[in-house]
């Protein structure tokens, strides 16, 4: 009877794997290729309630996330989407219990042991943006040598927000900002807009075109403040670790039928 029950349950998932293909197709054929987002973001939230509600450590959800985002990278590079900057760890994260941060870091070095031959031989630039220096020394160590081998490649950018606060980063402008101001290099009226943009962690990156929120939440959690002012924002109830290729087709073609104004008409 158990057995007859799991055989029932793989053949549910299998079947549900097959539609799931299905319906990624017809997603697809609604998808114009020629007005993609540029940059895409995206909050990856929901990991634990992905475990929890099966019953499983919430270990299993972060890894079952990675999936999503192999999955997800691999949709940007065969659709042309330049940059995907993803929130991993916020400056707010240092608050879950120890053992949850130590995992989550000794993930971080995993997924980049396991990714980072593949990404660079998919062209892929990784980058990092965040408080890096107050990382694990291990785990920043190997985003920094993800970041050395990628260097030089150009046809997609994943940029990991690690230990990563809006506010903080827009203090951080700040401060390298005053310091200019104080050693004489900068007056007060040559502090504009582009300037100060100039001084995030990113400053060659465009802002985000789509921001995507899975798990229900609507809230931006300190991610990207400065960069959003603008950009679309698609939340969904869908926990991170199952947001697959016809939850990302679904939210790049709700992006489509936007109409972006910018304040003009
Ligand atoms: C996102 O999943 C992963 C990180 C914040 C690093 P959560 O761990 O926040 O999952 P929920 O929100 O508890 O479900
Ligand atoms: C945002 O998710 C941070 C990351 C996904 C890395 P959280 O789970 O930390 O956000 P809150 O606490 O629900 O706002
Ligand atoms: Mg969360």
């Amino acid at each position: 009877m158990k057995k007859q029950g799991r055989q029932v349950l793989m053949g549910f998932f299998y079947l549900e794997k097959i539609f799931g293909k299905q319906r990624a197709r017809k997603l697809r054929k609604k998808l114009d290729r020629s007005r993609l987002p540029k940059h895409v973001a995206i909050i990856m939230d929901g990991n634990g309630r992905w475990a929890q509600r099966r019953g499983l450590p919430r270990a299993l959800g972060h890894r079952a996330g990675m999936e999503s985002l192999r999955t997800v990278v691999e949709l940007c590079l065969e659709l042309g989407i330049q940059v995907l900057t993803v929130y991993a760890f916020s400056t707010e994260n240092w608050k879950r219990p120890q053992e949850e941060v130590k995992l989550l870091m000794d993930l971080l070095h995993e997924y980049i042991q396991n990714e980072l031959d593949e990404l660079h031989h998919q062209g892929v630039q990784v980058r990092a943006v965040g408080r890096l220096n107050e990382l694990p020394s291990r785990a920043w160590q190997e985003v920094v040598r993800a970041m050395k081998v990628t260097a030089a490649n150009s046809k997609m950018t994943l940029n990991i927000a690690l230990n990563y606060g809006g506010r903080g980063e827009i203090v951080d402008a700040t401060r390298r900002i005053a310091e200019l101001a104080r050693k004489g290099k900068l007056h007060p009226e040559e502090i504009t807009e582009n300037l100060f943009q100039e001084h995030l962690y990113a400053a060659d990156l465009p802002d985000p075109d789509l921001l995507i929120r899975p798990a229900g939440e609507l809230r931006v959690s300190n991610f990207l403040l400065w960069q959003i002012a603008y950009t679309e924002f698609y939340f969904t109830r869908v926990n991170w670790p199952d947001f697959r290729e016809e939850e990302f087709l679904l939210a790049l073609i709700s992006y489509q039928n936007r109409k972006r104004r910018f304040g003009g008409l």
